[in-house]
């Protein structure tokens, strides 16, 4: 028997990654940046009693980009605003660690942690697009080894400043007017290759201690960041093969550096579309993929890319040849779109579409949707999945429908064990550095 149970987090995008969801008669033409959607889009996750809400974010746009890109919300800002319509479903906002300073991220997730008691989580990116560094007064985007060689010792800052104070560090005795203990008060003195921070920070630690890391990125730095300093890992891998050699790959790495499997657990990202028959499910899919043309498909595949114009090459002719490009940006998945054209003979107008409105795996009847579920989680290809919305109510769709099977078969909760996002993630609170190791105090 064992107790592991599957997590579950909602990825909410407002008008969708896909080009032309948001020109469904049923989605409103605003999501991404109505409050209003987002809450309600929280109810229903919580009422599913997922794990976590995620958000993920770019620092990029031009006219290219997708809708949802062009027009949204700042992450940290909406999970805020989120906090008050939520009780005890994590929050998790994706940082670039290639665009910010460890001070400010450390204190904003702390206080996210704080204003929410203990359900935020930090998803870490390094930024795949070039044009990232035109908005940020830089000289130019950081090579990809370079950034992940930043992220390493961003984080590593962050994480010691959550430390700054223990947990009973702050006294408040009004009677002889201490207000924290100094000797429970502690400054980094940070003098690394990238950040020079001193601390201490300026806001305590919270009930989980830390906020969750999550980590998105799956090349092969990308795996080792994850391995040794993330909580939890979001992967886009669509076959369960894939899925599970990566899952192998990150648990063993974690091992060496002497973490237990249960200490990274990993959220494929899927897009399910559920209907009462196999039918219907593919007649939803069908509506989505039949809004996209093809121009608008090319744009959606360059973006990875770093916006290269694929409308050069002719259409129906075998993916061309494009060398190195994209190991600069989404290397990972860029290698991934090269490999499969290439294996699979597809054509350019082939890979456009089927980046820019994969099919999912996890399409069919609720039964059919769980079942897959099932295999992955079972078959050691995932520990929970972050589900992204790819047709009208899909959120709502799996909460009603696929949700109570998984719950029925002992697969999912049916109350949050605990108000914590580590709590319900079964993840240990870290414990003070400066507890840990007292002769470093
Ligand atoms: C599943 C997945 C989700 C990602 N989500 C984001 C995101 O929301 N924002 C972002 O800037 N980068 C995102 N990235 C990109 C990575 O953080 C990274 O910047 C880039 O892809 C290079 O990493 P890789 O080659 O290790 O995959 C994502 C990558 C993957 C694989």
């Amino acid at each position: 028997m064992t107790t592991r149970t599957l997590k579950l987090g909602a990825n909410l995008n407002g008008v969708g990654n896909s080009v032309s969801f948001w020109r469904h008669p049923d989605i409103p033409g605003d999501a991404s940046v109505d409050i209003e959607f987002y809450k309600k889009q929280a109810r229903i996750a919580e009422e599913g009693k997922f794990d976590l809400l995620f958000i993920a974010d770019g620092l990029y746009i031009n006219e290219k980009s997708n809708p949802h890109f062009l027009n949204r919300f700042e992450p940290l800002t909406l999970l805020s605003a989120l906090t008050g319509a939520t009780s005890h479903i994590g929050l998790v906002a994706t940082l670039s660690t290639s665009y910010s300073e460890p001070f400010t991220v450390a204190r904003q997730f702390a206080s996210l942690d704080h204003l929410s008691r203990g359900r935020a989580g930090w998803n870490v990116v390094t930024s795949p697009l070039e044009g990232s560094a035109l908005n940020f007064g830089k000289g130019g985007h950081p090579q990809h080894a370079l950034r992940y060689e930043i992220a390493e010792e961003h984080l590593e800052v962050v994480k010691g400043l959550w430390d700054s104070w223990e947990d009973d560090a702050f006294v408040r005795d009004k009677a002889s007017g201490v207000f924290f203990d100094p000797a429970k008060l502690h400054t980094l003195h940070h003098k690394g290759k990238h950040f020079s921070v001193q601390g201490p920070l300026n806001i305590a630690r919270s009930r989980q201690g830390h906020p969750v890391i999550f980590q998105a990125g799956s090349s092969e730095p990308g795996k080792e960041l994850a391995a040794k300093s993330a909580d939890a890992v979001y992967s886009g891998h669509e076959t369960f093969e894939e899925a599970r050699q990566f899952y192998a790959d990150v648990k063993a790495r974690a091992a060496a550096h002497g973490r237990r499997p249960e200490d990274i657990l990993i959220f494929p990202g899927i897009g399910p579309i559920v209907g009462s028959t196999e039918e219907e499910a593919e007649r939803k899919y069908l509506e989505i993929a039949e809004l996209v043309d093809i121009h608008q498909a090319l744009n959606y595949l360059g973006r990875y890319f770093d916006h290269f114009d694929f409308s050069q090459f002719p259409l129906d002719e075998p993916f061309p040849d494009i060398g190195d490009l994209g190991s600069n940006s989404f290397r990972s998945t860029t290698d991934k779109i090269k490999r499969e054209a290439r294996e699979q003979g597809l054509t350019l107008r082939e890979t456009a579409q089927r980046a820019s409105t994969p099919r999912s795996h996890f399409i069919g009847t609720p039964e059919q949707v769980a079942d897959q579920i099932q295999k992955w989680f079972e078959g050691g290809a995932a520990d929970g999945f972050n589900v992204r919305t790819v047709v009208p109510d899909g959120l709502a769709d799996f909460v009603d429908h696929v949700v109570p099977i998984l719950q029925r078969r002992g697969l999912f909760r049916t109350e949050y064990e605990s108000d914590t996002l580590r709590g319900n993630l079964g993840l240990k609170v870290p414990q003070n550095r400066y507890t840990l190791q007292p002769e470093n105090v």
